[in-house]
């Protein structure tokens, strides 16, 4: 099939590259010059595992191309993939998705489906839709064209694999050719797992947001009861463990820690609540998950600073809001770091692959960046995990011990072995898991 995809993000992206390696033909058409220049070289612009090789493939066999616009339309199937950022207002941003339609309408030729994978506000694919029609009765264009839903699960650091292995394919639609077209697309992902669903295009857009902001409650919720543990002496690990087992709960996304950040959670919580909002409900349960995701940071911080002196040199190990990705966005790290510079500690930073990112965007140049964990260490009075990479899992701790001035451990994803760096004679500080030694 023929497919036209706009914006070429971590979700167009992935889009692209998997359409083109199940046997597609895929433009992918992205504004930004050097952006498209990259990608049609082969390189990738984001670290996303797997993702290289799959552009690569593409690019070589021709069954993909990345270009800064189309002269015409004469695709099969289009896929709107641009960015919904948050307005000052914490509302979604549809400026991009309007400009695409607004070109889409000018330059389609003959009805073919559309489907709207950037995430939306409910209600976006109809307005969309009527935007676009509006648009091809004033060019007296003699056909309508029909907007679907088709929102995308994707997390960062696991993408391609969550798109080739999907858990289910959403699709709002109420267009029979749209439907069959999206089936025969997603059927090779959808071989061996995964459920091909077709709903309302209004349910489609709300269980995008249903499914990251209940995602986002589990770990406010376990956040939130992590300082009621270390006020008590229970252990937040254990909690969870005693929970995990219950099917109706699950474990996943039960790990307390500095909280959610990313490109989706916080973006897209905060539009649901103002959604809510904006239809005069009541939106307390979403404004306190958002309120405790905020705490969480300030508890660690108040933790660090109650267990240090501003005259201390502190490590900061990991900088990207989660593993396996460069991406820094409402990272935890960039709030932890400045209430730290601004209470006067010497910051030191480490993170595999996030660090040129987070140079960008926190634009400070006091602090010491390190190219290696270890230089990272030696000689500094605490360490500070914001994230989980799998190499700070492996350190070696005699030769931390060996070469830090302290033995302080401040470990915000509780993800080390306690045990282990205590019989070092390490102190260690977690979320949670402090045994009510913290109040
Ligand atoms: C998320 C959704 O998982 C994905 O389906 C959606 O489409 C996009 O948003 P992503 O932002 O890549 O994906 O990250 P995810 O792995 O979901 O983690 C989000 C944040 O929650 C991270 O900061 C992570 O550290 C945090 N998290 C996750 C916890 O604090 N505790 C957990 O138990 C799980």
């Amino acid at each position: 099939m023929n497919i036209l995809v706009y914006g070429s993000g971590y979700v167009g992206l992935v889009t692209s590259v998997c359409f083109a390696d199940s046997g597609n033909k895929v433009t992918c058409v992205d504004v930004d010059i050097n952006k498209v220049k990259e990608l049609n070289s082969g390189r990738s612009i984001i670290h996303e595992p797997n993702l290289e090789p799959l552009l690569d493939k593409g690019i070589r066999s021709k069954q993909l191309i990345f270009k800064n616009n189309v002269e015409e339309i004469n695709h099969e199937v289009i896929f709107i993939c641009v960015g919904t950022p948050d307005d000052k207002s914490g509302r979604a941003d549809l400026s991009f998705v309007e400009v695409v339609c607004d070109e889409i309408s000018r330059k389609i030729k003959k009805r073919i489906p559309i489907f709207i994978k950037s995430t939306v506000p409910v209600g976006t694919c109809t307005l969309m839709q009527q935007r676009i029609n509006k648009s091809l009765s004033i060019q007296n264009k003699s056909f309508e064209i029909e907007v679907s839903s088709c929102p995308e699960f994707l997390r960062e650091g696991a993408a391609i694999g969550d798109f080739q292995k999907p858990s289910r394919v959403i699709i709002g639609s109420n267009d029979a050719e749209s439907i069959n077209i999206a089936e025969s697309l997603f059927k090779p992902f959808l071989l061996m797992q995964g459920k091909f669903i077709v709903m309302k295009k209004e349910s489609s857009e709300l269980s995008k947001y249903a499914s990251n902001a209940f995602l986002a409650t589990k770990i406010s919720f376990i956040n939130n009861l992590s300082i009621f543990a270390d006020k008590t002496g229970a252990s937040i690990e254990e909690v969870r463990l005693g929970m995990s087992d219950d099917e109706r709960i699950g474990g996943k996304f039960l790990f307390s820690g500095i909280g959610y950040g990313g490109s989706c959670f916080p973006k897209d919580v905060k539009s649901l609540i103002s959604q809510t909002r904006d239809l005069n409900l009541n939106s307390e349960l979403l404004d306190e998950v958002e309120k405790i995701n905020f705490r969480q940071i300030e508890y660690f911080f108040s933790l660090i600073k109650k267990n240090t002196n501003p005259n201390m040199i502190l490590t900061i190990l990991g900088l990207s809001f989660k593993p396996n990705t460069d991406d820094v966005r409402y990272a935890p790290s960039l709030s932890l770091i400045r209430k730290l510079e601004e209470s006067g500690f010497k910051i030191r930073v480490y993170d595999p692959e996030a660090a040129e990112s987070f140079k960008s965007v926190y634009g400070k140049k006091s602090l010491d960046y390190f190219n290696d964990l270890y230089e990272s260490i030696d000689g500094t009075n605490a360490i500070i995990i914001c994230t989980e990479w799998k190499n700070f899992l492996s350190m070696d701790i005699t030769k931390i011990k060996s070469i830090m001035n302290g033995n302080l451990i401040f470990d915000g994803r509780n993800c080390l072995d306690r045990e282990e760096f205590e019989n070092q004679g390490f102190k260690y500080f977690g979320i949670g898991v402090n045994g009510g030694r913290v109040s």
